[in-house]
């Protein structure tokens, strides 16, 4: 297993590119499942969890051209088998997402059971019961989900999601696209992947309203196809990368990418003493050399606090003048890094979903673990302002969402590398 080495204490400066976004590129190739001709996805990112989806349409008999860029072309007619087996669900969880376009473009679809994962347990009833309000029969049988449409197909429905679930809605707007009706879902996520979805499948000629609203309408249409669509830049690697540089007092410059889309972490990043400029697919963040302050930040559904940055700003908190608390709304059990970064001298206390972060002077390479994606990265982040060396172990975790972290912190001139394990 590959682990990191990162040397502590450079003030990262410089400018870097985003990379398309993750959770935006899988549901998009999900959708290419729901298409009667082939379809173009570009600004795919070079990531673990694209080439697992990859690999499971190759699974079930489709085989994507992928051209150097990491476009890749699907014709999902080439389809063979309706199953996504546990050995490739296990390693992704996304990989549910191609239950929903299975159901409604072939009738039936079999998807194991993506069960817990490292960040609480994680259910997938409201995947289930959407498509069973659309007529879906659904067996869950020997840790397989199977799914079955009603004779003629699915039948369009009014579905209310009870918590706000981003997976949950693209499946069930996916499967919208192609069922007889009209599908209104409400309670539905705001993301801007939900809207990038839906974008995706407008092109393929999709009726869809509503996308970035808590209510969206779809018009089932009798087929999709034939579009080429780019997927939007990563929020999440860009705040990421903004965390990083904050932290070490550094300045940086991430191009290609959409301010528009990261409004609640820009406000957090000003609060910790930030200066902020952005252009139109520009961010650039100067610290100045300043310590950053703590700030206190409660994570929610979009347009709240994203989850996904809650690790990477307990890092920032961990070595900030002041107290910060973190509260985590959104999954159960998602403060793993917190163990680690103790080890590295940070002084936090976690009581139910509540971080209290008070900053440390200083942080002290260690030996430490990556336990999930967001979780890795908030210990790169530590270990940029930690004095000394940090080996950071299981970094595949890292490779499922970063693409070329190495490369793209050694630009702002970190001390970083990679070491096969
Ligand atoms: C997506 C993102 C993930 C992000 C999360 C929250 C992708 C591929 N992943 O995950 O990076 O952290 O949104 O922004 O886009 N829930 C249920 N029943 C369900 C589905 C969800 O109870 O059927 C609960 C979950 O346990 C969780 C909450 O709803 O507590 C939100 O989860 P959800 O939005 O579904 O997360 P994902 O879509 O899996």
């Amino acid at each position: 297993m590959d682990k990191l080495i990162i040397t502590g204490g450079v003030r990262l400066d410089g400018e870097i590119r985003i990379s398309g976004a993750k959770n935006s590129a899988l549901p998009i190739l999900a959708a290419t499942l729901l298409g009667d001709s082939p379809i173009t996805i570009c600004n795919l990112p070079h990531l673990h969890d694209i080439t697992t989806m990859i690999e499971l349409f190759g699974r079930m008999g489709i085989e994507p051209i992928i051209d150097e860029k990491l476009s890749v072309e699907v014709d999902a007619r080439a389809i063979k088998t309706l199953v996504a087996p546990y050995e490739l669900v296990k390693t992704m969880r996304a990989s549910i997402l191609v239950l929903g376009p299975m159901v409604a473009r072939f009738g039936e679809a079999e998807v194991a059971l993506p069960g817990g994962c490292a960040i609480g347990s994680r259910p997938v009833d409201l995947h289930i019961r959407g498509l069973e309000a659309m007529g879906a029969k659904i067996d869950v049988e020997a840790g397989y989900i199977k799914a079955k449409a009603p004779e003629g197909g699915l039948v369009g429905a009014n579905f209310h999601f009870d918590m706000v679930s981003v997976t949950g809605t693209e499946n069930i707007m996916m499967a919208a696209a192609l069922a007889n009706g009209r599908s209104v879902l409400t309670n539905a996520a705001r993301e801007p992947e939900v809207v990038d979805l839906a974008n995706c499948l407008i092109a393929m000629g999709a009726k869809i309203e509503g996308a970035g609203t808590d209510t969206i309408t779809i018009d089932g249409v009798k087929r999709l196809g034939g579009a080429t669509f780019s997927v939007m830049p990563d929020r999440i690697e860009t705040g990421t990368y903004l965390v990083a540089a904050a932290a070490t007092g550094g300045r940086v410059k991430v191009k290609d990418t959409d301010p528009s889309t990261l409004g609640a972490v820009l406000e957090k990043l000003e609060e910790a003493g930030a200066v902020v400029t952005c252009g139109p697919d520009w961010i650039e963040l100067d610290m100045q050399g300043k310590r950053p302050k703590a700030v206190s930040l409660v994570t929610a559904p979009y347009p709240e606090f994203p989850t996904d940055m809650q690790a990477q700003f307990i890092a920032l908190n961990a070595i900030a003048d002041g107290v910060g608390t973190i509260v985590e709304t959104v999954f159960e059990n998602r403060f793993m890094h917190v163990h680690e970064m103790l080890r590295m001298g940070a002084q936090i206390q976690v009581e139910g979903n509540t971080a209290t972060v008070t900053g440390a002077e200083r942080l002290v390479g260690a030996p430490v673990m990556a336990t999930d994606l967001r979780a890795s990265a908030s210990l790169v982040i530590a270990a940029l302002v930690a004095e000394g060396d940090t080996l950071i172990d299981r970094i595949y975790h890292i490779d499922r969402g970063y693409e070329c972290i190495e490369e793209k912190l050694q630009l702002l001139g970190a001390k970083i590398r990679r070491v096969p394990g």
